[in-house]
């Protein structure tokens, strides 16, 4: 590939010297990281990729489903652009549709109308299959409720989806990113025996795994402690600030919020505000 050079010596990745092994990897794992070769020097950048794509791009997205009372409106007309590498605080009353924007943006609902764009890839086009790709070579998702396999280990949890990707390194890789979050010594852990926060913190490590180019998380410290919810957020950050990854949070918390650069508030399946936080002033996003 006529980039590796510069892949090579790139500063989005240079903090991972074990990715001179790629060199030798197969193309699908090359194309994984590509992406991230194309982000500008600055990892806090704003606006739209270098081929002048939002990350995020959802246009007038509706989501109907039928219910006992009949049909339900969840999203009625959602259009929201998110520039690579931004941090989106999303806000707004429970029920209004912010875990079911978060699906339609990772591929796991189909909206009904309008068009939902991610990473260079009309989600409309793509089949199940095309989904997953999609998924696992772009999107880490963090779920308030974990969704950890509970008959893997922590380290096999983090490994698998990586070992899908066909990376061979993934189980090193998996005990790196396990370190990262504090969890070395609970390697061979099942779910069962891990506590809320370590659990929350096995799920970020896995969402971690492909070192994705967007980063959904859905109140991840909704299940959690105080301390422990700062840890978590701490180590979202630091993704974001390490290699640039954009950040979709969704949060009850307001002060989680403003660490964001832009907050986002739906209500009744709409978007009825967005605000610029000071954070995002300073970043010059607006
Ligand atoms: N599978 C479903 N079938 C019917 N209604 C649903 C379904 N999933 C979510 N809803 C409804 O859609 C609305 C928005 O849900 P959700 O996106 O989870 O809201 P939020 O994350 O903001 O709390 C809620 O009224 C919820 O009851
Ligand atoms: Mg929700």
């Amino acid at each position: 590939m006529a980039q590796e050079p510069e892949t090579l010596t790139n500063n989005a990745i240079r903090p991972y010297p074990q990715h001179a092994r790629l060199r030798n990897a197969s193309p699908s794992i090359r194309f994984t990281i590509h992406p991230i070769v194309r982000r500008p020097e600055n990892p806090i950048m704003t606006k739209p990729t270098p081929d002048g794509q939002p990350i995020i791009l959802l246009d007038d997205v509706t989501l109907k489903l039928a219910s006992q009372a009949g049909e339900v409106n969840i999203l009625r007309g959602v259009d929201l652009s998110v520039g690579e590498g931004e941090t989106i605080g999303v806000v707004g009353p429970s029920g209004s549709g912010k875990s079911t924007m978060m699906m339609v943006i990772a591929g796991l609902e189909r909206p009904t109308s309008g068009r939902a764009v991610v990473a260079g890839h009309s989600l409309a086009d793509l089949d199940e299959n095309g989904l997953a790709t999609f998924r696992r070579e772009n999107v880490g998702i963090v779920f308030q409720a974990f969704h950890l396999i509970p008959t893997m280990t922590a380290l096999e949890n983090v490994a698998i989806p990586m070992e899908l990707a066909r990376r061979k390194d993934a189980r090193a890789e998996a005990r790196r990113l396990l370190g990262m979050v504090g969890l070395s010594g609970r390697l061979s852990h099942y779910p069962g025996q891990l506590s809320g926060g370590e659990q929350q913190r096995v799920a970020m490590a896995r969402a971690f795994g492909g070192r994705p180019k967007l980063l959904l998380a859905d109140e991840p410290t909704g299940n959690l402690d105080q301390a422990t919810g700062q840890a978590v957020i701490d180590l979202l950050f630091g993704l974001h600030r390490e290699i640039g990854t954009t950040l979709l949070l969704i949060t009850h918390d307001p002060a989680l919020a403003a660490r964001c650069q832009r907050i986002v508030r739906i209500e009744d399946g709409r978007i009825a505000g967005v605000t610029t936080t000071p954070v995002g002033a300073e970043a010059g996003v607006g």
